[in-house]
């Protein structure tokens, strides 16, 4: 078995042997940069270095960074998905490019000395190119002369093979990727790569090649609104991110993330605590997994020196939300006691050599998990016990009258969220493992209706549930004008939206289609909808009456629920007719409250996450801009 210690070591001794200063980790939470909640790569803390200025530490450098990325919180409790992560990474700060890095990389994956994987088991990708940004021949170049053939160059575009900027603005450029094979078979296939069978390809490292800073063109707002353009940066950079997880998983052929050794000890601690076993049943794994992952990157936070503690808003809230998804799962395995803090000691253990503040802060972590535990605890019983009384109601209802209820309101989400503390992600993770759905609309007029009476939150964020008209969710709200578009393009007309819910971190569409997506569906939709980000659609909008828009072909949401005057919003040419496919004037029409962002190009890269069904003829996509 390689432990986290072994692999975190070799990485570092490797790079050390190559040159490169070894730095610590920077903070979870960001310094100085209010645009994002959490660190999400190594290369966050350096982009003013990656934009030349000079590093103390030279032109050569190489840590292991905490990071968080929440978008797939939801998936956490299969096998792979977590929230906080370990993210080894080298940079070149204009100084070595291409040639060593690959070369590098493929040094320490192959040779003995080092991790000594088997070439044959391993894949890679390559930019395709664009408009942008020519294909990157050169890299496939040095892969060959490295002994990778041909058919295990997998040649992919933006989406796939493009890394950066963090934010709207900043420095970015083309990558290439290198996958462990994780099919049944010893080898792969021959024709088997990332792009031809990419479940069974598992990405383990990223190198990219940050040679370009998108920039904002001066002036452009005006009358076209923002346009970018990729300038070539003055240094050409490196900046690459290998998985730790990811990579103990592979090196010990495990099947489960949860077997590694920053996992395994919290596992066995919550089978101790709870006296049953984690593969007693699926739902039992499920539940020690999320306790796990969950109470881990809420220690991590709170163990961040910068005094992140439960609350409503922010960071705060996403510690909120990880606890008490714990505490409930806890109880799934007849957990009735506080037992939070006795994981997150173990998660203490676990990295206090590696991480020292984690330790420095142990009474704070511990003391706030404690109290928020208690403190959910205290009505936890009394909000399931409402829920219960909810759900006989429907079943009864059902009984008497046949009509089936499939929604719970607004205003009990909301009740649920002000008297038992419930967040309304949790209430919608109860109400999907009961069949049923959630009025988010309803809860956000109930939330406004709470906020505006109290007057208490004027200056509070309410993060992470629902529209709460940050930059992120105005983002995926025009994405998701984008995705109806695409979708009836790509499927057809008979496409209609059915329901939507924007949080900061994705988007989710419900839509009317018979049966199940193909990957080339997804594909095409995916690429549509990225042309349209990079084409640099100017979106706006006017007020017409009813009959106007739906003579300039508006989409429309809510059948007749219209005012004598509506808003249309336009992605593209407001005057011609919309049509989403490449080179149309206007992509998108739709009428619509806004808001919406004033240009399609700094939406990020969109990616469909999950596509499942719903109901009977109505489709669900989860997608991300990243
Ligand atoms: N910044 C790159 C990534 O996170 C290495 O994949």
């Amino acid at each position: 078995m390689i432990t986290s210690h072994a692999l975190r070591q070799k990485y570092l001794d490797f790079f050390k042997s190559k040159g490169h200063a070894i730095i610590a980790s920077a903070p979870l939470i960001p310094e100085n940069d209010p645009t994002v909640l959490f660190t999400t790569a190594g290369m966050h803390p350096l982009v003013p270095y990656l934009m030349g200025q000079t590093h103390p530490e030279g032109k050569r450098l190489a840590n292991v960074q905490k990071c968080i990325r929440t978008q797939d919180i939801d998936e956490v409790g299969d096998n792979r998905h977590d929230t906080f992560f370990e993210m080894m990474g080298n940079w070149s700060l204009g100084d070595y490019f291409k040639k060593e890095a690959i070369e590098w990389s493929w040094e320490f994956l192959t040779d003995k000395m080092w991790l000594g994987l088997d070439p044959r088991k391993l894949a890679v990708s390559v930019f395709l190119g664009d408009e942008n940004a020519p294909k990157d021949d050169e890299s496939a170049k040095i892969w060959v002369n490295l002994g990778v053939p041909m058919h295990k160059i997998a040649f992919l575009s933006r989406v796939n093979n493009w890394w950066g900027p963090a934010g709207q603005t900043g420095p970015c450029g083309p990558d290439t990727e290198m996958f462990y094979w994780m099919g049944k078979s010893e080898f792969p296939p021959e024709d088997s790569n990332p792009a031809t069978d990419e479940n069974n390809w598992l990405e383990i490292w990223n190198d990219v090649f940050m040679q370009y800073n998108k920039q904002l063109i001066a002036n452009s707002s005006e009358s076209i609104g923002d346009k970018f353009e990729f300038v070539p940066l003055a240094q050409k950079n490196v900046d690459t991110g290998m998985g730790l997880e990811r990579t103990l998983v592979v090196l010990n052929g495990y099947s489960d993330v949860f077997q590694i050794d920053t996992f395994w000890p919290l596992i066995q601690k919550i089978e101790s605590i709870s006296g049953r076993e984690y593969i007693e049943s699926p739902e039992i794994t499920k539940s020690m997994r999320i306790i796990a992952d969950h109470i881990r990157t809420a220690t991590m936070i709170m163990g961040d020196d910068r005094g992140v503690a439960p609350s409503n808003v922010d960071q705060g809230y996403i510690v909120r939300r990880l606890i008490r998804r714990a505490v409930r799962h806890g109880r799934n395995l007849g957990l009735k006691e506080n037992f939070c803090s006795q994981i997150a000691e173990e998660v203490i253990k676990i990295f206090k050599d590696v991480y020292p503040e984690v330790n420095r802060n142990r009474e704070f972590v511990l003391n706030e998990i404690a109290q928020e535990e208690s403190k959910f605890r205290n009505t936890i019983e009394s909000g399931l016990k409402e829920l219960e009384k909810l759900l006989n109601g429907f079943r009864i209802a059902f009984e008497k009258t046949g009509q089936n209820v499939t929604e719970i309101s607004g205003k009990k989400a909301f009740l649920l969220f002000e008297s038992y503390g419930f967040p309304l992600e949790m209430t919608q993770e109860l109400a999907v493992e009961n069949g049923l759905s959630i009025d988010v609309n309803g809860f956000e007029e109930a939330y406004k209706k709470h906020q505006e009476l109290s007057r208490a939150g004027a200056e509070q964020k309410f993060k992470g549930g629902l529209a709460d008209n940050s930059e992120m969710s105005t983002k995926y709200h025009t994405a998701t004008h984008l995705l109806h578009a695409v979708l009836r393009e790509v499927l057809g007309k008979h496409v209609e939206q059915k329901g939507s819910n924007i949080t900061a971190e994705r988007l989710r569409f419900d839509f009317s289609h018979p049966e199940k997506l193909t990957d080339e569906q997804k594909k095409r939709a995916e690429d549509l909808l990225n042309y349209a980000v990079g084409h640099d659609y100017n979106v706006s909008f006017a007020e017409m009456s009813v009959d106007e828009a739906k003579e300039k072909g508006a989409i429309g949401l809510f059948g007749d629920k219209y005012e004598a005057k509506v808003k249309v919003y336009s992605i593209g040419d407001p005057n011609e007719l919309a049509s989403a496919h490449e080179n149309s004037l206007t992509f998108s029409r739709e009428i619509c409250g806004g808001p919406h962002v004033e240009h399609t190009g700094n939406l990020g890269k969109f990616k469909i996450i999950k596509e499942e069904a719903v109901s009977a003829g109505v489709r669900r996509i989860k997608a991300i801009l990243e």
